[in-house]
């Protein structure tokens, strides 16, 4: 199923489970005895924020929260809007904001200033992807699941054209697919 989409798997289900539990851990154990609000950023974190505040041990709250940076296809707009914002204050909250993948930084650098202007007790990144190559913003993530090359990746959340979120490996979008 897929083979035209897909070109290889690239980070597989194992792999996601076991360092998505390493992240909680590390996680669970910097934020010991403090309460964290985790920040879903829609739609590509949906899949990882659910099983990472999963490994979470310690007082939990979860809200949402959607920009858009990206136009059709793969490549970014350069632009971020607003789509959806959080349902509650964050103001004195220690925040963690989730999100699929650093690519540019355009987003998560626009995101960042937006919270951090509400004033929240400490605010920190964790992305399940980091391609560091393609930054036009320098944006460093706090936690970060796999460090990647410069390719397109899809699955686990990551979309091509709002599809191909539900699979549930990260997998390297096959060129033809979008005329690469
Ligand atoms: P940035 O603003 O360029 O850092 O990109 C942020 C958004 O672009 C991510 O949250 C993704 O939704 C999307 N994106 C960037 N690279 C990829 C990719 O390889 N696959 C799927 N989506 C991507
Ligand atoms: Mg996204």
């Amino acid at each position: 199923m897929y083979d035209n989409e897909i070109k290889r798997v690239l980070v597989s289900k194992e792999q996601i489970a076991r360092r998505v539990k390493e992240l909680g851990e590390q996680i669970s154990r910097d934020y010991e005895g403090e309460s964290i609000t985790f920040v879903c950023t829609l739609r590509g974190g949906c899949v990882f924020f659910a099983d990472l505040i999963r490994e979470i041990s310690g007082d939990v709250e979860i809200d949402f929260i959607a920009v858009s940076s990206y136009g059709a296809g793969t490549k970014t707009s350069g632009e971020v809007k607003m789509v959806k914002d959080l349902s509650s204050p964050i103001k004195g909250k220690n925040i963690i904001v989730v999100e699929d993948i650093i690519d540019t930084g355009v987003t998560l650098s626009y995101l960042k200033r937006l919270l951090a202007s509400r004033e929240p007790k400490s605010l920190k990144i964790c992305s399940l992807l980091d391609k560091p190559s393609r930054r036009k913003l320098e944006f460093e993530g706090d936690y970060i699941g796999f460090v990647i090359e410069n390719e397109y990746v899809v699955g686990y959340g990551l979309d091509y054209n709002q599809k191909l979120r539900h699979l549930p490996e990260v997998c390297v979008l096959a060129p033809e697919v979008y005329g690469g």
